[in-house]
């Protein structure tokens, strides 16, 4: 679990295993997945068959995994439900993913950048809301659309306020709001009314799997055609254009670009 204080760029013990030219490297997320060999904990390793596509599969790493876990495990999404997704990025098109594949019968995609939904309605996504065409909250305008609220929404951008917008946009009484996004220097707020009508918020890490033997599971769902994955690829790069990637990913522009050694 992410725990404040606790450095993320080290082993457990707090030493870094790797060095390059004497020089001892950190490890980002304690994983380095950017290096041929690293060391990383156990709990940090699946088994997978050597049949699973590398370029496919590494979705399942950590973005695709959280945001269809968040659907599946966290909130638990029953047939027939009414979904919100707000943020349709790789974790957030995930959960749109997940919310179909949970039988939702009606699954809002919510973006500030309309570009994206074309790849929601690939995933499932029924609405699409672009809250800047609207002069009044977003938690109003789905609840118009949605006669009161929609039964879960998932946040999967990392700001303040659209988590307090995905809640809000719940059903009072037992509308659930589960938050992926990330965000470590703003607190969330809402009015205590909000939960008191009986709307329950939660978050959701690596979408409630565990690594070892989630990871595998999730593999084998992909060859078997049940999970899609290579509809989040919108690029892949060779490594020495790394830096090209980071800047599609900063900007937002695309889904999720996938490195190769050498170009293809
Ligand atoms: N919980 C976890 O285990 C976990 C794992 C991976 C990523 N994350 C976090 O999930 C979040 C999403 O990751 P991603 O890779 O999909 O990000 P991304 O940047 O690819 O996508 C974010 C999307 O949110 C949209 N957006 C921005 N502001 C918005 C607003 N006000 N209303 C609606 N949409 C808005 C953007 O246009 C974009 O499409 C990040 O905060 C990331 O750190 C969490």
């Amino acid at each position: 679990m992410f725990r404040p204080g606790k450095r993320y760029d080290v082993s457990s013990d707090t030493t870094s295993r790797l060095k390059c030219r004497g020089k001892t490297l950190l490890q980002y997320l304690g994983t380095s997945t950017f290096s041929e060999y690293t060391v990383v904990n156990e709990v940090a390793v699946a088994k997978i068959p050597d049949s699973a596509p590398l370029d496919k599969v590494c979705l399942l790493g950590c973005g695709v995994a959280t945001g269809y876990g968040a659907v599946i495990n966290t909130a638990k999404v029953q047939p027939g439900s009414t979904c919100a997704v707000f943020g349709l990025g790789g974790v957030g098109l995930a959960a749109v993913m997940g919310c179909q594949a949970a039988g939702a019968s009606r699954i809002i995609a919510v973006d500030i950048n309309k570009d994206k939904f074309p790849k929601a309605k690939v995933f499932g996504a029924t609405d699409f809301v672009n809250p800047k065409d609207h002069d009044k909250p977003i938690s109003q305008v789905l609840a118009e659309m949605t006669n009161g609220g929609v039964d879960f929404s998932f946040e999967c951008v990392g700001s303040v306020e659209v988590m307090r917008g995905a809640l809000e946009s719940c059903i009072k009484g037992w509308g659930v709001s589960v938050l992926t996004g990330y965000n470590d220097s703003q607190d969330m707020s809402t009015r205590c009314l909000q939960l008191l009508a009986g709307r329950t918020w939660k978050g959701s890490l690596f979408g409630g799997y565990k690594s070892v033997e989630s990871v595998p599971k999730l593999v084998w769902e992909y060859m078997e055609g049940k999970l899609q994955l290579d509809e989040f690829v919108t690029l892949t790069l060779p490594l020495d254009r790394i830096n090209e990637a980071f800047d599609l990913m900063i900007n937002r522009e695309g889904i999720r670009t996938v490195l190769h050694l050498s170009a293809q």
